[in-house]
C-alpha cells in the first residue's frame, strides 16, 4: 500500500465489534509508538495497555464527552509522558499517538484518539488527574491522550483526495 493510501484509509473509529484486537496487531501498534521521534531523543513516553473492562469503563467517563467508545473497546493505550525529562511531552505524545493510529489503520484495526489533556469530566474535574488516578501514575507524568482500539463494527469509509481542502495551502511570494 502506498503511504498516501494509508493516509486516506485512516479514520477515527468509534464503534467496535465484540472481536478482540489480536496480540500481534497490538505489538505492531506499540512498535509504531516506540519508533515515533521525540525531541532531543529523550523518549519521555510510556505506553500503558488497558484491557480490564472496569478500567476501560472508568476511562470512558474521564471526560465529559468523546470518550464513550473506550467502554466498548477491546483495549486502550494510555500514553503517559514524563514531563521531568522532556518539555516537549505534548509534541512527543501526539506524534506517538498519530503513529499508532496510522499503524492501526494499516492493520484494519479501528482506533480513535481520546483527548485527555485540557479536558474535564462531566463534574468539572480535570480529566488528566482523573486518568492518573485510575491508572495510578506519579504526578510528573502528563497524559495527552488515549488510543481506543477495537475491530470496526462496520465498514470504515476512507477519505478521498477530492475532499481535501486545498484552500488551506498558501504559497508565499
Ligand atoms: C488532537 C485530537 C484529539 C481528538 N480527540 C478526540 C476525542 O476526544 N474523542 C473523539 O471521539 N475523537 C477525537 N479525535 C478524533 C477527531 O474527532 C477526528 O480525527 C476528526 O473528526 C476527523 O475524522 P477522521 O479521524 O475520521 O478523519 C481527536 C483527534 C485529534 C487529532
Amino acid at each position: 500500500m502506498e503511504f498516501i493510501d494509508l493516509l486516506l484509509k485512516r479514520r477515527s473509529v468509534r464503534k467496535f465489534s465484540e472481536e478482540n484486537v489480536a496480540k500481534k496487531d497490538l505489538d505492531r501498534i506499540l512498535q509504531a509508538g516506540l519508533l515515533a521521534p521525540t525531541s532531543r531523543n529523550r523518549k519521555p513516553c510510556n505506553f500503558l495497555i488497558v484491557e480490564n473492562r472496569d478500567t476501560l469503563k472508568r476511562l470512558s467517563e474521564s471526560k465529559k464527552t468523546g470518550a464513550e467508545m473506550l467502554a466498548n473497546s477491546s483495549k486502550a493505550i494510555v500514553v503517559v509522558a514524563n514531563a521531568l525529562i522532556s518539555d516537549t511531552w505534548i509534541e512527543d505524545s501526539s506524534i506517538a499517538l498519530g503513529y499508532m493510529h496510522l499503524m492501526a489503520a494499516s492493520l484494519d484495526v479501528g482506533s480513535c484518539w481520546v483527548q485527555i489533556h485540557l479536558r474535564q469530566t462531566a463534574e468539572g474535574k480535570d480529566s488528566e488527574e482523573v486518568v492518573k488516578d485510575i491508572i495510578g501514575i506519579d504526578d510528573y507524568f502528563r497524559v495527552v491522550g488515549i488510543l481506543a482500539l477495537g475491530m470496526p463494527a462496520s465498514e470504515v469509509k476512507p477519505h478521498t483526495l477530492e475532499e481535501m481542502d486545498k484552500g488551506r495551502i498558501h504559497f508565499l511570494v
